[in-house]
C-alpha cells in the first residue's frame, strides 16, 4: 500500500500513540505531514517529538485546516482532539478532502452525529473510529465466545464499571468534567462500553433510561463529608492529599501541560471538588436493544479498586467476563490518564486478574483461556494501529470500526443524558441522529 500523507489535530496526551505510530512502526505507511492544535506550545511539543524520530510535520492553528489539506495533500487527518471539537474537525476534514480517523467518543450531541453523518454522506469519504477496547484480548475473547453460538440466542447484559479514586478521578480535573466539553461521562467513557455490547452482542440501542447524579466529586460532596476549603489546584498543594495532581510530579505532564498554560489558559490539576463540574459521577442506565435483548449497566468513578463484570445470557446459556484492571490505589500517585492503569500495587488486596467464564445448560463452567499477545493491553495496541495505518485485511470478527459504530455508540449516552435531563425513558429514534428527519 502506498504511503498516505497525514494530519494530526489536538496534541495532546492521546496523540503520543498516533504520532509515535507514524514516525516509528508505520512510517511505511503513514507520513506525518502536519501538526494541528490551538495551543502552539503542546504542537510544539509533539512537532519536536516527530522531528527527533526523522519527520518533518508542518505546525497549524485548526482554523487554518482546509488549506493545510488543500496544500499539503492531506490523505487523512487523525482528530485526537477533546470531544466537544471531534464534530466540527472532523466534518471539515471531510468536506477538505481528506479521510478521518477518530478517537472516541466520535461527537457528544446528535448535532454532531448529524454534521458528521451529513458530510460522509456529501463527500462519500471514510471515517475510522479508533475503538481500542474492541481488541483487548479478552474483550475479542467474549465477542468470540458469543458469535460461536454457545449462549444462543443473547437475551440480556449485565454490565457494570468500576472507575478508581486515580483514574476517575481525573476526569473531574479537566474539560472532562464539563458535559457541553465530554458530553459526561456517559458519552466520554461509556461510549466504550456501549460500542463493546453493540459488537459483541451485534444489535443496536433502541431505547435507553438513565438515572445518576454527582454524589462523591464537586463542593456539595465535600462539604457533606465534613472536607474544608481545598486549593483551586494540585500543582504547589499538600503533596498527602490524594486528590490533588502535583504537574511537576510527571516530565510529561509538566511539559505538555504546565509549561503551556500561558498559551490558553488549559489547567491539567483542577481541584476534582471545585464548581465546575456539572457531570455525574455514578450512573445506572437500562438499555433495550432493536435485536430483543436489554441491558441493565452501570459506572461508578470512585471507586476503591478499577475493573468490570460483564455478564451475557442466551437462550443456551451464560458467560461472564470479570476483570481487574488495578485492585488498590496508592494515595498521592499520579497518574498518566491515557493509560489503562494496570500495575500491580504492593497493598493489592485484590490481584489484577481477567476471567472469561462460559457456562452452557445442564453443563459445568469452563474457562475460556485469553490469548496474550506481545505489546501493550495484550498485543491489542498493536492490532489497533495495523488495522488504522495498514488496513484491517482480514477481520472475522469485524473488529475495525467506522461512523455507523461511532453514531451507534453514542447513541446510548446522548439518549441516557437526555432521560437524566427529562426523567424519562428515550428512544434512540426521537434524537434522529442519522439526520433522517
Ligand atoms: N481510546 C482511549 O482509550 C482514549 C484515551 C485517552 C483519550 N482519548 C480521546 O482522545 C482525545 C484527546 O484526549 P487527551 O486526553 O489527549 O486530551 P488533551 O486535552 O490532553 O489533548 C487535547 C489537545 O487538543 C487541543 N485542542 C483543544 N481544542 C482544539 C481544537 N478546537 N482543535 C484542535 N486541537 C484542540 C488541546 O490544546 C490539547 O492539546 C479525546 O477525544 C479523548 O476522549 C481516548
Amino acid at each position: 500500500m502506498a504511503q498516505r500523507r497525514y494530519g494530526l489535530v489536538g496534541c495532546g496526551s492521546r496523540a503520543r500513540m498516533y504520532a509515535g505510530a507514524m514516525t516509528g512502526a508505520h512510517s511505511d505507511d503513514a507520513r506525518l505531514v502536519a501538526l494541528g492544535d490551538t495551543n502552539p506550545g503542546r504542537a510544539e511539543f509533539h512537532r519536536a517529538a516527530a522531528e527527533a524520530a526523522g519527520a518533518h510535520p508542518v505546525v497549524f492553528h485548526p482554523d487554518d485546516l482546509e488549506r493545510v489539506v488543500a496544500e499539503h495533500g492531506l490523505d487523512r487527518v487523525v482528530v485526537t482532539s477533546p470531544d466537544r471539537t471531534h464534530a466540527d474537525l472532523v466534518a471539515r476534514s471531510l468536506l477538505a478532502g481528506a479521510d478521518v480517523v477518530v478517537e472516541k467518543p466520535l461527537t457528544t450531541d446528535a448535532d454532531g452525529a448529524r454534521r458528521i453523518v451529513e458530510a460522509v454522506e456529501r463527500t462519500g469519504r471514510s471515517v475510522v473510529m479508533t475503538f481500542n477496547y474492541r481488541y483487548s484480548p479478552r474483550n475479542t475473547a467474549l465477542k468470540r465466545v458469543i458469535a460461536s453460538g454457545a449462549l444462543g440466542t443473547v437475551t440480556s447484559v449485565h454490565f457494570e464499571w468500576v472507575l478508581d479514586t486515580a483514574h476517575g478521578a481525573d476526569y473531574f480535573r479537566r474539560w472532562h468534567r464539563r458535559k457541553e466539553d465530554s458530553g459526561g461521562l456517559l458519552v466520554h467513557k461509556a461510549s466504550h462500553h456501549f460500542d463493546l455490547v453493540n459488537w459483541w452482542i451485534d444489535d443496536e440501542p433502541r431505547r435507553v433510561f438513565a438515572s445518576g447524579g454527582l454524589r462523591f466529586y464537586g463542593p456539595g460532596n465535600a462539604a457533606a463529608r465534613g472536607l474544608g476549603p481545598r486549593p483551586a489546584r494540585g500543582t504547589g498543594g499538600d503533596p498527602g492529599d490524594p486528590f490533588q495532581l502535583d504537574l511537576r510530579g510527571d516530565e510529561l505532564l509538566q511539559r505538555l501541560y504546565l509549561d503551556n498554560e500561558q498559551h490558553d489558559g488549559y489547567l491539567r490539576d483542577q481541584d476534582v471538588f471545585s464548581g465546575e463540574i456539572d457531570v455525574e459521577d455514578n450512573l445506572s442506565l437500562v438499555v433495550d436493544y432493536a435485536g430483543g435483548p436489554s441491558m441493565s449497566y452501570s459506572l461508578n468513578a470512585h471507586a476503591p479498586w478499577e475493573g468490570y463484570t460483564v455478564a451475557v445470557n442466551g437462550t443456551a446459556g451464560r458467560a461472564e467476563l470479570t476483570v481487574v484492571e488495578r485492585g488498590a490505589v496508592a494515595p498521592g500517585g499520579g497518574i498518566d490518564p491515557s493509560a489503562v492503569p494496570e500495575q500491580r500495587d504492593a497493598r493489592d488486596a485484590r490481584p489484577v486478574s481477567e476471567r472469561l467464564l462460559v457456562q452452557q445448560h445442564w453443563g459445568t463452567a469452563r474457562e475460556v483461556a485469553i490469548e496474550q499477545g506481545a505489546g501493550g493491553h495484550g498485543g491489542g495496541d498493536q492490532r489497533l494501529l495495523r488495522d488504522v495505518f495498514t488496513g484491517p485485511g482480514d477481520d472475522p470478527l469485524g473488529t475495525a470500526a467506522d461512523y455507523t459504530d461511532g453514531v451507534r455508540a453514542v447513541a446510548v449516552g446522548i439518549a441516557g443524558n437526555a432521560s437524566l435531563a427529562g426523567g424519562r425513558a428515550v428512544t434512540v429514534d426521537e434524537l434522529d441522529l442519522w439526520g433522517r428527519g
